[in-house]
């Protein structure tokens, strides 16, 4: 990952390939964001930015040659938009904008920041914003392999993340503000981590191999322990649910349990999450087109483990442990039929309508073993439905649950930037999964299809504190990068697990 240090050099003085300055939007025209560049140069950058196609505008970066006043090569106008009332900017937009600016400078080795940065919380998000937006996935470019023939010409189709940044504040020695650009780093990389994982192709990661990843992601982490149950230990030990939806693959499922348990914790959290490593629909086969994107139905199992090895990181002073429910969803002569009834762990039927509404029967499973395993509060997160995404678009997630659970995940979604939006649950849908057969039905009518998901859910987690986001939308980016988000893997949802956890362990 990108190196981060906190520094109180001059804009003026300092030496990197690039310097990153806001922009803002003024009532008479652009504004450069800093007291500290030369008056003379600012000028020049204000009235000059017409020709330059400079606005001010959130999200707009501009690179431009710095010139003979400056140390740098590289000047990098990033975007604010318009101040808000008392004079500042959210600190979700400087996290943007700081983000912005580093995606555009991949290739360099190293930069500096000069954003709004004169408390810890405009810290944190200049640094996770920089952090965050300073990602590309190479893993698969050929100038990463030993077998590459001209590393040299490989090399220059493949940037690198800029090397190292330099986050200029003036608070670099004070102890609160290194807190925060460390806290920056440890969220960033379970991000990064996350983000890894939804990327890497679907041959290389089924469910036996993210069993070993999450045992390399807790090595040497403190108070850490991985434990693994296989599709043999599943079937025996009634789990339904992963056994179902994981037959009709040659890699069968996985039940993978991260337990962070520090010294004294003052409270029990359990995390699961969805970890379908590829969902082809299974029988009730998906459409060719853009089945592509289903490597990423495992983002929330990947938000799960990335949140609970940042929360060991960190020292919360939370037991957490972290449900992943693995499983690859093929159809194939063993795979489960539409119309198969299965029993989920605990002993509730699910009759199998639609092979393709397998997230939940897998979370079935996940939810009733966490329930079982005694924690004060149990969330969910996974890629649910498609109807998240109609209902909600590509950038907002959805949370339902127990009301005081659903806003406490609201408050700290709010609170990292990250988009959620609540959805209700509501009784007189439940008739949308009542099965002719068996206690629940995997898939009712079209309308309603995230509410009907999330009553589904509910069947299994009853009246238990609870809260389930559904991250279909916002876990995968197939345009281009905006903000801090790269296209591919977004990581969403671990910084706002993150955040739900500290408030927690903050409040006992
Ligand atoms: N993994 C999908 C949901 C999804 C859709 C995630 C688009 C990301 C982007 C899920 O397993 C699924 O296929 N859901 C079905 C359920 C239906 C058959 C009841 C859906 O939403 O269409
Ligand atoms: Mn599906
Ligand atoms: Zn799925």
């Amino acid at each position: 990952m990108t190196s981060v240090t906190l520094s109180s050099k001059n804009p003026t003085a300092v030496k990197a390939e690039a310097l990153v300055v806001a922009t803002a939007q003024t009532s008479d025209g652009v504004a450069i964001v800093s007291d500290q560049l030369p008056t003379d140069l600012l000028t020049q950058l204000e009235s000059l930015a017409p020709q330059l196609g400079v606005t001010g505008a959130r999200d707009e970066v501009r690179k431009i040659p710095a010139g003979p006043k400056l140390a740098v090569d590289i000047l990098v106008l990033t975007g604010l938009g318009e101040r808000a009332e008392d004079g500042t900017f959210a600190t979700e937009t400087l996290r943007r904008a700081a983000g912005a600016a580093t995606r555009e400078l991949a290739g360099l080795k190293s930069a500096a920041i000069a954003l709004p940065a004169s408390d810890d919380d405009e810290i944190t998000a200049v640094t996770e914003g920089a952090l965050l937006g300073a990602y590309v996935f190479n893993q698969y470019r050929s100038a990463d392999r030993s077998t590459a023939k001209d590393s040299a010409k490989e090399a220059k189709n493949r940037k690198d993340p800029v090397a190292t940044i330099e986050i200029l504040t003036p608070l670099h020695k004070n102890a609160k503000a290194k807190v925060a650009a460390e806290r920056a780093q440890v969220v960033a990389a379970a991000v990064h981590a996350a983000r890894d994982l939804v990327n890497t192709a679907p041959n290389e990661l089924y469910p036996a191999t993210f069993a070993d990843a999450a045992k390399t992601a807790a090595k040497d982490v403190r108070h850490v322990k991985v434990t693994v149950l296989d599709d043999k230990q599943l079937a025996s030990g009634g789990y339904g649910g992963l056994t179902a939806v994981g037959q009709g693959s040659t890699r069968g499922p996985r039940l993978v349990k991260v337990a962070y348990t520090p010294a004294k914790p003052n409270g029990k959290v359990a995390l699961v999450g969805k970890g379908i490593t590829f969902d082809s629909g299974g029988i009730s086969i998906k459409p060719a087109a853009g089945m592509e994107a289903m490597k990423s139905d495992m983002a929330g199992a990947a938000a799960v483990l990335s949140t609970v090895v940042a929360a060991a990181k960190l020292n919360l002073p939370l037991a957490i442990t972290g449900y992943l429910c693995l499983a690859e969803n093929m159809p194939g002569g063993n795979a489960q039929r539409p119309a198969d009834v299965v029993t989920i762990y605990g002993g509730k039927t699910v009759e199998v309508l639609n092979t393709d509404a397998e997230g939940r029967v897998v979370m079935a499973d996940g939810l009733v073993s966490a329930i079982e395993d005694g924690h004060d509060v149990v969330l969910d997160i996974a890629t649910l439905t498609g109807a998240q995404v109609v209902a909600l678009g590509t950038r907002t997630s959805a949370v339902m649950g127990t009301d005081a659970v659903r806003d406490e995940v609201k408050a700290a979604a709010d609170a990292t930037g990250e988009l959620f939006w609540p959805m209700p649950l509501p009784e007189e849908l439940k008739t949308n999964i009542k099965s002719k057969v068996a206690d629940v039905a995997n898939s009712g009518p079209r309308w309603g299809g995230m509410l009907n998901a999330g009553l589904f859910l509910q069947t299994f987690v009853g009246d238990h504190p609870w809260a389930h986001l559904d991250i279909a939308g916002p876990a995968f980016n197939d345009g281009g990068g905006h903000g801090y988000t790269p296209g591919g893997g977004t990581g969403v949802g671990v910084r706002t697990l993150l955040g739900f956890l500290e408030g927690r362990a903050a409040a006992e």
